[in-house]
């Protein structure tokens, strides 16, 4: 394959993988992950395993927690959320990856491949030091801060001229939705109302945009990590998510206008351990893009995250000590993900 990509010393524009795959016909050596991180040629069966739960269902309190609890992770329909809005929405994610690079440059106001505290990025593959990981991943990625919405607004793309107006009201919809899912969570687990939604005071946006990719059997859109979060949003219109449950990989069907809901890393600490954030990662195809939306609620940074004190008795010690939120962040970013490594800083 003369690939040309060469992620180190082009511009960002010209690292976006959506910006040279159609010149390549095999995947870059640089994207072929070691044997034992590969998703092999083995298909992962696409399960309806993921409960699905319906929001204005009278139990839903109680399937929530126990998806929490089982998997990490639901899927939500009936949810309140306009279909058309996030039809919309989605098509408009399309639209910004489809628009050539220069027109993405100039809307975008940075091109990065390190990490960054800017309110808006464009990335790709991990979207953290680009230039030093081992290997890359097929993704592009479009992150930016959402609430509030006045003060990050002005950061957004401007094209397609639609964008604000449009994610603009997505991420207004779903922060709502978000905060009925944590307060029917807060219920379930017996806290006060209101009680998460006091770790939620910011929300983000990550854009995921994965080109169709040339080997899906040695690469992966995204590698297996828990998300730092309080809870993940997710909008998913094609199949590519996959979760991983005592030692196996769930693919997570595709459901018209419904939600993916998966229980953040600072989640499961503040549930002292009895919700779980599991482990997922995204795989490629070889025939058509596949674009995600991902809605992070997430602590303000210095927000005290620990086990809530009415989750602690002497029959359930506290697992994890307290610690500002943004420690978590730097570590997990330090650590690129790895679960086992962030928290054992925290583990008591
Ligand atoms: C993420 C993620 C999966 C997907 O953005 O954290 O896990 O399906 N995305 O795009
Ligand atoms: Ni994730």
């Amino acid at each position: 394959c003369f690939c040309r990509i060469n992620i180190v010393t082009d511009t960002m524009a010209a690292k976006l993988v959506s910006s040279w795959y159609k010149e390549v016909e095999c995947l870059p050596e640089s994207y072929i992950l070691p044997p034992e991180e590969r998703p092999g040629d083995r298909p992962v069966p696409v399960s309806n395993q993921i409960p699905v739960v319906d929001l204005e269902a009278p139990d839903s309190a109680q399937l929530i927690v126990d998806a929490c609890q089982e998997f990490g992770f639901f899927q939500v329909t009936n949810h309140g959320v306009g279909e058309e809005l996030m039809e919309d929405g989605m098509k408009v994610f399309e639209e910004f990856f489809g628009m050539s690079k220069e027109e993405e440059g100039v809307v975008c106001n940075l091109y990065s491949d390190t990490p960054t505290t800017e309110p808006c990025v464009v990335s790709t593959s991990s979207g953290n030091n680009v230039n030093s990981e081992k290997v890359h991943f097929w993704r592009d990625v479009l992150r930016h801060s959402c609430h509030p919405l006045h003060q990050y607004l002005p950061f957004w793309p401007h094209k397609p001229h639609r964008y604000r107006e449009v994610v603009g009201e997505c991420s207004v919809e779903v922060r709502k939705l978000g905060f009925r899912i944590l307060e029917k969570i807060s219920r379930g687990l017996g806290l006060s109302s209101g009680y998460l939604e006091e770790f939620s005071k910011f929300m983000y946006l990550q854009v995921n945009h994965y080109p169709p990719c040339p080997d899906p059997t040695l690469s992966l859109g995204v590698y297996k990590h828990v998300d730092p979060t309080i809870l993940t949003i997710l909008r998913q219109d094609s199949y590519g998510l996959q979760v991983f449950k005592d030692g196996h990989w769930i693919g997570v069907q595709p459901i018209p206008n419904a939600f993916v809901v998966n229980v953040g890393h600072q989640l499961q600490i503040i549930s002292n351990g009895k919700l779980k954030s599991a482990e997922h990662r995204a795989v490629t195809n070889s025939v058509k893009a596949r674009t995600s939306g991902a809605f992070f609620l997430h602590p303000d940074v210095d927000t005290i995250i620990e086990p809530a004190k009415a989750l602690v008795n002497a029959a359930n010690p506290a697992l994890y000590r307290s610690f500002p939120s943004y420690e978590f962040v730097k570590r997990y970013s330090a650590n690129r993900g790895d679960v086992e490594e962030t928290i054992k800083a925290f583990q008591l």
